[in-house]
């Protein structure tokens, strides 16, 4: 099944960048119907404006508007979108969406979770948190979204080991590098039908 995908984003959209090579190389049967940014100047959203895809700015206001939830699921539903991606967005998904799209939203976070994980931890404050704790490995996880920060049932995990002179910026480059590999993997997953959900537990069906 090909997913028609929706991507939220609040940076620079590698992510998104790595999921949109895959589906034009044939690794991901998905194609991306609108990418959605809280920020106006992310380089991902003029990325793919730049490219011909659909965008939405969720500015501040429309994220305070009572009708906030219902106006992005009516983008959402308009642009036939049936899956999300969150690629480096750095808020809190509206419980409603979460809600209409459960089981189909994923978040990539650039550690080993369910260890730091949860508010406040994202972008640079994970690798410092990472490089602080004295942890020989970080990685990346890629995970189902429910309505608390970083704690959905995990999809795809992979490492890499931290060596004596990583600062937060290498660990980071590193880490992204793992990311931009299992994300279109783990939605490829979805796409195939083959994952299954049990609790906390994903597996893959046979
Ligand atoms: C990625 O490292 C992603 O894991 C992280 O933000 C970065 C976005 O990079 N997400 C979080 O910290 C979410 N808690 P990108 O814009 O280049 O894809």
């Amino acid at each position: 099944m090909t997913l028609q995908l929706g991507i939220f984003l609040s940076g620079t959209g590698s992510n998104f960048r790595a999921i949109r090579a895959a589906t034009l190389d044939g690794r991901l049967d998905a194609r991306i119907r609108l990418v959605i940014s809280n920020k106006s100047e992310a380089p991902g959203l003029t990325f793919a404006a730049e490219h011909g895809i659909p965008t939405l700015f969720e500015s501040k206001e429309l994220r305070a508007s009572a009708d906030h939830a219902a106006i992005l699921l009516d983008i959402l539903h308009r642009h036939e979108v049936d899956f999300i991606a969150l690629c480096g967005y750095m808020l809190l998904v509206p419980s409603r969406i979460v809600q209409t799209y459960t089981g189909r939203i994923l978040n990539i976070h650039p550690a080993l979770l369910p260890a730091f994980g949860g508010k406040g931890m994202y972008g640079h404050h994970v690798h410092e948190a990472v490089i602080r704790s004295g942890t020989k490995f970080s990685g990346a996880t890629v995970h189902l979204v429910d309505e608390e920060y970083d704690r959905g049932p995990i999809v795809m995990q992979d490492i890499v080991p931290i060596d004596d002179g990583d600062t937060p910026e290498s660990l980071a480059a590193k880490v992204l590098r793992v990311e931009h590999r299992i994300y279109p993997n783990a939605l490829q997953m979805f796409a195939s039908g083959r994952i299954g959900v049990n609790g906390l537990r994903t597996f893959l069906q046979p």
